[in-house]
């Protein structure tokens, strides 16, 4: 852009000082003053800064919470639609306007977690937009000296390249695998994990062990529903779900439904000990409190059943995930979701502290189906999950990096150890991670933080 503009200009005047003394000379008068290209160099200097401050954890943040104000508006606008369709004259219709002022709390709430989320960087927020609008009347005068229509070109430019960007990758994420057929997996290896796709700091005051996702088999009209689960007791003990009706509520921990109790005391009999739980066809599935067995808590029901796990299983904190010489408390049991339903992965004495994976079974109580023992040591081990009967296991890399270095194929009894794919990480911590098959994600639970990812398949 510099040369581009700066050279014609100069050529001129400088063809007008050094017109030779001859009979024929010609005066140049411009009304343009000349490009302040040190001004430019100060915008560009000042934009990368901006750049640079701003961290892509910060944006995720934002982003969420600005989608989520996307996906309320419109839904927004049709409810009034409605309610403008119902209007009888007089009176609205009542029940559409119940249906707008819910809608109109949310948005409320939502709008609130975004200030909030904007004042914990109030700092660099200020910082920021002081310098954008600085920038932004920088650039406006610039523009207005631009003759050559140099910049406005360029952001043309600019904004083709990013429409051509964005529709590249969307014909991208259009041939990434769409749902199996249920109880067959024709998904290849696991390729990839991409994202987050989400990353919310969850309920406020959150506890540091918990879990999280969506039923893979929900009940007509909960389909888009999600679960959570908080140890609130301890960092160990847990005594109620708290459910979602959309991604969104959850963003914004707005939790219409409210909690579904286990029990009123925590822990106590059949309560929730340890974070790795699932919720399967309306019934959440944990390691009970201070047994070695699994327990089912039917949430239409309200009651718990279990099924015992094998003598010489390890439970109350004897067979952790760990990472380094840290382990996490109270992982003994690991719950998992897949395709096919719900599996349980676990260690025992007579395996050595390796990983043993089991399928839970359906049923009145739940019972263990098939067994796999694996050589792998679970304390090297961070996590595990299961997709497509494939068990895969996570291990630490640093505070940014976790891999998915190992999987267990149950078809084939194949054991590898080069699986070889990151999960970029938000927080150090992983305390709970698991597979969702309705949409190929992994919903992780990491120092409080709700983060999911993306998995691409072969
Ligand atoms: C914001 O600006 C002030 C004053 O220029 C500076 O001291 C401070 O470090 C800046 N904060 C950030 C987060 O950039
Ligand atoms: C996996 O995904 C990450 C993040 O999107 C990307 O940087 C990397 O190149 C991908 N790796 C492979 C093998 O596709
Ligand atoms: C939960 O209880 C309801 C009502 O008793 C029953 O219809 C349903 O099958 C139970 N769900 C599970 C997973 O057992």
């Amino acid at each position: 852009m510099k040369l581009d503009l700066i050279l014609p200009l100069c050529a001129l005047v400088a063809l007008s000082r050094q017109a030779p003394s001859s009979e024929c000379s010609c005066d140049l008068t411009t009304s343009e003053s000349l490009f302040p290209h040190d001004k430019l160099e100060a915008v560009k200097a000042g934009a990368a800064k901006c750049n640079s401050d701003i961290s892509p954890q910060k944006e995720a943040e934002l982003d969420m919470l600005l989608l989520g104000l996307r996906r309320r508006l419109p839904r927004l606008q049709e409810d009034v639609s409605t309610l403008e369709r119902e209007d009888d004259g007089q009176l609205y219709g009542a029940v559409s306007l119940q249906v707008i002022q819910n809608e109109l709390t949310q948005i409320k709430q939502l709008v609130a977690r975004l200030k909030s989320a904007v004042q914990a960087h109030e700092h660099l927020t200020a910082n920021t937009s002081t310098q954008l609008q600085y920038l932004n009347v920088e650039m406006k005068e610039l523009e207005a000296y631009d003759s050559m229509q140099v910049v406005s070109t360029q952001l043309t430019n600019q904004r083709l390249k990013r429409d051509l960007d964005r529709c590249t990758s969307g014909q991208n994420r259009n041939t990434a695998p769409s749902q199996p057929p249920p109880g067959n997996c024709p998904h290849g290896r696991l390729m990839n994990v991409t994202g987050p796709r989400v990353y919310t700091a969850g309920e406020p005051g959150s506890h540091k062990y918990g879990a999280w996702g969506r039923d893979p088999k929900p009940e007509a009209g909960k389909e888009g529903w999600y679960w959570l689960v908080m140890l609130t007791s301890s960092n160990r003990y847990g005594h109620y779900v708290r459910r979602y009706t959309s991604l969104s509520s959850l963003i914004v921990a707005v939790s219409t439904p409210g909690n579904v109790m286990i029990h009123s005391s925590n822990p106590t009999t059949n309560t929730i000990q340890g974070p790795n739980v699932v919720l399967h066809g309306e019934a959440l599935y944990y390691n009970c409190y201070n047994q070695d067995s699994v327990c089912r808590f039917n949430l239409t029901s309200k009651t718990v059943t279990n099924t015992q796990l094998p003598k010489g299983t390890r439970f109350n904190s004897k067979g952790n995930f760990c990472h380094l010489d840290e382990c996490y408390l109270y992982t003994d049991l690991d719950l998992a979701t897949d395709e096919s339903g719900v599996w349980v992965i676990y260690t025992t004495t007579q395996d050595f502290g390796n990983l043993v994976l089991s399928k839970v079974e359906d049923g009145e109580p739940p019972g263990l189906g098939q067994t796999w023992r694996t050589s792998l040591y679970k304390q090297g081990v961070t996590n595990a999950f299961v997709a497509c009967g494939v068990l895969y296991a996570t291990r630490y890399v640093d505070k940014n990096l976790e891999e998915i270095f190992y999987s267990l194929d149950t078809a084939t009894g194949e054991e590898r150890f080069n699986v070889g794919v990151s999960i970029n990480k938000m927080s150090a911590n992983i305390q709970s991670l698991n597979y969702s098959p309705v949409d190929q994600m992994l919903h992780v639970y990491s120092d409080s933080f709700l983060v999911s990812y993306k998995v691409l398949f072969e």
